[in-house]
């Protein structure tokens, strides 16, 4: 084939840049990369925690990524919005689907939805500029804030209301997020597991920076402690939960320093439901004992913890793509080795990479040998795609544009992040986060005319 094979990767997260990055090594492809954003990396700008400067700075790897000549990326490209899978299999002989898992799962349980309760997703979305998240979405006015679920979401959400904004100047966060943090009046922070300490989901390293807090003294109780059977067996087999049990042993023998916060560290209860009138005032919780295999039974003791802000951070969902195979129950595209599982069969032209295909587990290397497993699949199909009858490079931007899309080019982004860093120097930082997307459009545009 002389004619590149082209290949369209939806969404630029670390799964699609991984894939792109495969794709574009091989001979012969060409990639574009379209996201829903106008700017590209996914979690990696807009869920990363933003005190993370080192996981951060994987940007200017995966940004190499989208500066090869094969590789293109058009932001501010939505499949389902002015955009259809037809068009996409007129246009590409391939399309992979990497649209990650964007929204939060629910605790199902009464005053969930009363005023100051929020799923982690809307406040880490919010703290780090996500331009669908309303400016004024947190106030923080609370004295005590309960954190539920105890994965490694809810140690970066719990450890971000546990610093000063001082602490968190060095970061990217908008201004606006800076301020409100700034105010705070939070004074403790309670995060709150279901199972035992053997069962969190928390890794050691992450969880280590809780006791390393120079604002907030973390507090644990021993008798939460605890480990049944399954739970020696797992602290005996896996090094991750036995580092994590030394941490919090340690912890559980601190006495607070008298840091202006605390961070409770707490296990053994579920959350049952949200007390208050109009807004959060407290959370019931049931305290749980362990059942010997991993899981847990409610005892039916309750206690409430005093609270007016509730943040649940207990994990993600995928959500259906128009037009695309979804597996309700799991929240994924169902697929075989990558390739799209559509009507009862796989057929080579639609693969999946991510957390769309695996669920919304794994931290950002995972995604590189799962997008490897896809690219193969894709290439060991190269022959029998059948070819898109558009081949032309510019006809499906054009088509976008024609239909009310704002197409965001990589001289674009490159604007909007030389944007972000001008605004980083004039406030002695080395980068603000433009949060707002009129503004985000503007700096793009700017850069579009001054090339002329
Ligand atoms: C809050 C949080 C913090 C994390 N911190 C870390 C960390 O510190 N270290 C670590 O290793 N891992 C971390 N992870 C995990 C890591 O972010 C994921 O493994 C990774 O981002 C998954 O990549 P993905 O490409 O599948 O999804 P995503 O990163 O979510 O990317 C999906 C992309 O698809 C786009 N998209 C969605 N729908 C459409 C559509 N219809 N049309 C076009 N584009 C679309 C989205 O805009 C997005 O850019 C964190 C996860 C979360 C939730
Ligand atoms: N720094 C990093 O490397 C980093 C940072 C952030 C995220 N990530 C990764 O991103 C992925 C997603 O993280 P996550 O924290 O969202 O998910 P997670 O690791 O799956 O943790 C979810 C937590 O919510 C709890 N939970 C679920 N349903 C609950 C309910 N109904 N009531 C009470 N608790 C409930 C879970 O408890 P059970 O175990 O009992 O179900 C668990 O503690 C993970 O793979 C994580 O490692 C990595």
């Amino acid at each position: 084939m002389t004619d590149p094979v082209r290949v369209a990767v939806i969404g630029s997260g670390p799964s699609g840049l991984y894939a792109a990055d495969e794709l574009s090594k091989h001979g012969g492809v060409t990639v574009d990369v379209l996201d829903r954003l106008l700017c590209p990396y996914g979690l990696l700008r807009y869920g990363v925690a933003p005190d993370h400067l080192k996981m951060k700075s994987l940007e200017l790897t995966l940004r190499k990524v989208l500066e090869r000549p094969e590789v293109r990326f058009l932001g501010g490209v939505e499949l389902g919005d002015r955009l259809t899978v037809d068009d996409l299999r007129e246009h590409y002989d391939a399309v992979v689907y990497a649209t990650g898992s964007a929204v939060d799962r629910r605790l199902n349980i009464p005053g969930e939805d009363l005023h100051g309760s929020f799923s982690a997703t809307e406040f880490v979305a919010w703290y780090c500029g996500h331009p669908d998240s309303e400016v004024d979405k947190f106030t923080l006015d609370a004295r005590e804030a309960v954190v539920v679920g105890v994965g490694n979401v809810a140690v970066d959400v719990a450890r971000i209301l546990a610093k000063t904004a001082q602490e968190l100047r060095v970061t990217d966060m908008p201004d606006h997020v800076l301020d409100v943090l700034d105010a705070s009046t939070i004074t403790d922070i309670h995060m709150v597991g279901r199972r035992g300490p053997a069962q969190a989901k928390f890794t050691t390293k992450e969880l280590r920076e809780l006791g390393e807090l120079a604002n907030a003294d973390v507090v644990v109780d021993p008798a939460e402690l605890v480990l049944d059977a399954a739970g020696e067996q797992v602290v005996e087999s896996d090094k991750t939960v036995r580092r994590n049990l030394e941490a919090l042993r340690e912890w559980s023998q601190r006495t607070p320093e008298g840091r202006p916060r605390r961070l409770h560290v707490r296990f053994l209860h579920s959350p049952v439901g949200v007390l208050g009138n109009g807004r959060v005032e407290g959370v019931e919780l049931e305290r749980n004992e362990l059942d010997g295999n991993g899981g847990v039974t409610g005892t039916g003791e309750q206690t409430t913890i005093p609270a007016q802000l509730l943040l649940r951070s207990v994990g993600y969902r995928g959500l259906p793509l128009s037009g695309v195979p979804f597996d309700e129950r799991a929240g994924v595209i169902p697929h075989q080795q990558g390739r799209v599982h559509r009507d009862g069969a796989t057929a080579p032209g639609e693969y999946v990479v991510g957390w769309i295909k695996r669920g919304p587990t794994g931290v950002i290397g995972t995604n590189k040998g799962d997008a490897k497993e896809t690219v193969a699949t894709l290439l060991s199909d190269l022959d029998e795609l059948p070819r898109a009858p558009h081949r032309d490079p510019d006809a499906l931007p054009s088509l976008l544009e024609q239909r009310g899309a704002c197409v965001v080019t990589w001289a674009g982004w490159e604007a909007i992040s030389a944007a972000e860093e001008a605004l980083g120097v004039a406030a002695g930082r080395t980068r603000v986060k433009i949060a707002d997307r009129e503004a985000l459009l503007t700096a793009a545009a700017e850069a579009l005319r001054q090339q002329g």
